[in-house]
């Protein structure tokens, strides 16, 4: 959460910045604010509000200079407003900085600092670091900063700018990421790849207690208390502008269009011919075999994969496997299996909760294997093994097509260990894959619904309350419409299990509850036409997603949506689709920030 950039160059420092920051609103976007150096001298402009907002107060000025630092907040102390926003600045000492993380002990090192007479301005817990570094700085920035650094508690990425050394921006990194983009007689730095790639593929991630001089020309590394060392940069083959809108009103709706073409590339990179194949994998084939319990833990939107991920693994696989929420994982007490494998499952590769247990579970020597899309971050750097999610730079955000290529990897995944067990036969695995490869076609059949999805929105935008219901594999999908629906549109909106309703949930069925049924052709089926009809006859409406060609379960639902035939497995990939669009819409008609819903922030790197 929250967005830094810095650099140190001769382009235009104010539009670097400032493009740097846009790029990185999804991380945080209720303040944001640049701090530069120009001719000797520190200036600061901040605002609350989108970087828009920033845009604004820039308009009329004319910034020059070569040093510059800048912020994008999603607020944890303090709420979002100028005094707030980033930099924060010590003014005697003509030093801003910028922040990501959280320093735990900031009210102690705050009241050390007031009865030693720094001034507070703000209720941040980063003005600390601004006041610290003052507090040590004497000849030296970078001796300043690593005695701050001793102080501090917690987690940071911070930048720093001193006019006492005008010509660098000092970076600091514990716990939060932090990236360095190597340029041409130019150096950049920023919280994560977006603001990086538009300017230079060659980047540097930095490491726990890694600090960074960066200048025009060169970029030094040192551990802190350390001595100074080499660090490999790693080219980035992610492409700039598939992050960018494609003409259309919103990334979410982006990116919903683009997950038949993300499937499609999924399949030729990881199929060959009969053979499903994972280039980045790390762990041989020996000590998946041996596999006894895989424990997933993730978060949010890559919860819910890994729950449809349980099912798959042990019906195919059969593995036992457990799936739990990250926050929650890394409080109970584990037992440890020798055989035991941790999987991570996450889009951003940097959700704090999720690799504060990959870390644990290192701790313990289990082994870990991670599903990432962000190559390079830090859970990716931090596995033992790794499969990528390959579906590019996702920037609305409620993830889309991430799940939807997190589903489909994780269901090659499972063909694959399974193959490998002789759990499914090699006709089976065929079988599996040729109609795998048929599904990118069926999503763009449900996509070409749109309009009709669009209508049912219209009907159901005003009602304040949803309910999702699936049984099975798509009970997660349950889970990921409601959240869909309520992190967009501010809709409160629960999934269930189906059969869980009678036992609670039912009380809340009157006419003014649409529900959701997911009712593809299943072996639970008719379990679900039952609950449809208990839905039905406390008159509660129901949108039905269902089976093209089911007659029978017309009489039951109020309004329906079709889905290809497939079978059970693969259903979790279609259903999600109408309920992406179904959010997308009733969000779009309440006049909701799609792309960027209130409180929310894209990669959650606090815990
Ligand atoms: O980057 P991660 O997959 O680890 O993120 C996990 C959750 O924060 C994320 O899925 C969140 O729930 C999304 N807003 C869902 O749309």
């Amino acid at each position: 959460m929250c967005g830094i950039v810095g650099y140190v160059g001769y382009r235009n420092l104010e539009s670097v910045l400032l493009v740097g920051l846009e790029r990185l609103s999804y991380r945080g976007y209720d303040s944001s604010g640049i701090a530069i150096i120009s001719d000797g001298e520190l200036s600061y402009w901040k605002t609350p509000g989108k970087i828009h907002e920033l845009e604004k107060l820039l308009q009329n000025m004319s910034i020059q200079g070569h040093v510059g630092i800048g912020h994008t907040r999603w607020s944890t102390h303090g709420e979002p407003n100028e005094v707030n926003a980033h930099p924060q600045i010590n003014a005697p000492h003509k030093i801003a900085i910028v922040h990501n993380g959280i320093i735990e002990n900031y009210q102690s090192l705050k009241s050390k600092l007031l009865s030693e007479g720094f001034l507070f301005r703000s209720q941040t817990d980063s003005e600390v670091i601004v006041h610290l570094i003052a507090r040590y700085l004497q000849d030296n920035l970078l001796e300043a900063v690593e005695r701050a650094m001793l102080d501090l508690e917690g987690t940071y990425a911070f930048a720093v700018i001193a006019e006492k050394e005008p010509d660098k921006v000092i970076v600091a990194k514990k716990g939060s990421p932090l990236i360095i983009g190597i340029g041409k007689n130019e150096n950049f730095i920023s919280s994560d790849l977006n603001a990086v790639i538009p300017h230079t593929k060659d980047v540097i991630y930095m490491d726990d207690m890694d600090i960074a001089i960066v200048e025009s020309q060169a970029v030094l590394f040192k551990k802190l208390g350390g001595a100074y060392i080499e660090k490999e940069i790693h080219h980035i083959t992610w492409d700039a502008t598939s992050a960018d809108k494609n003409g259309y009103d919103h990334y979410m709706l982006k990116e919903i269009f683009e997950q038949p073409t993300i499937i499609r590339n999924i399949i030729s990179k990881t199929i060959d011919g009969d053979h499903i194949k994972f280039d980045s994998l790390r762990m041989s084939n020996e000590e998946l075999i041996k596999t006894t319990r895989f424990i997933i833990q993730a978060c949010g939107t890559s919860w819910h994969a890994g729950l449809v991920a349980k099912y798959l693994m042990e019906r195919y696989a059969r593995v036992l496997t457990e799936v739990d929420i990250s926050s929650e994982f890394r409080y109970r007490q584990m037992i440890t299996g020798i055989n035991d494998i941790v999987v991570a499952i996450s889009q951003s590769g940097e959700t704090a909760d999720t690799l504060a247990c990959i870390r644990e579970a290192k701790s313990k020597f289990f082994k870990v294997l991670s599903f990432v899309n962000v190559q390079g971050s830090t859970i990716d750097r931090e596995s033992d093994g790794i499969i990528y999610t390959n579906s590019g730079p996702e920037v609305g955000v409620a993830s889309t097509k991430n799940y939807v290529a997190q589903l489909v990897t994780l269901y090659l995944f499972t063909l694959y260990l399974s193959h490998l067990k002789w759990s499914i036969s090699s006709n089976d695995l065929v079988t599996m894959i040729s109609e795998l490869k048929r599904i990118p076609d069926y999503i763009d059949q449900i996509l070409e619904q749109k309009e009709s999805i669009r209508a049912i929105a219209d009907k159901y935008y005003q009602h304040r309350e949803f309910l999702f219901i699936g049984r099975g594999l798509n009970y997660p999908s349950a889970l990921e419409g409601a959240l869909k629906l309520k992190e967009i549109s501010y809709i409160h909106a629960t999934g269930y299990a189906a059969g869980e309703l009678k036992h609670g949930p039912i009380a809340l069925i009157d006419e003014h509850l649409p529900v959701v049924c997911i009712a593809p052709q299943s072996p639970t089926y008719d379990k679900m036409i039952s609950n449809i009809q208990e839905v039905r006859a406390r008159k509660g409406k129901t949108i039905v997603i269902a089976t093209e060609g089911d007659h029978s379960i017309e009489e039951f639902a109020d309004d329906i949506i079709r889905i290809p035939h497939v079978s059970e497995e693969l259903t979790p990939i279609l259903t999600v689709i109408p309920m992406q669009l179904l959010s997308y819409y009733i969000a779009v008609k309440l006049d909701c920030d799609v792309d960027q819903p209130r409180n929310l922030a894209k990669s959650v790197t606090v815990e």
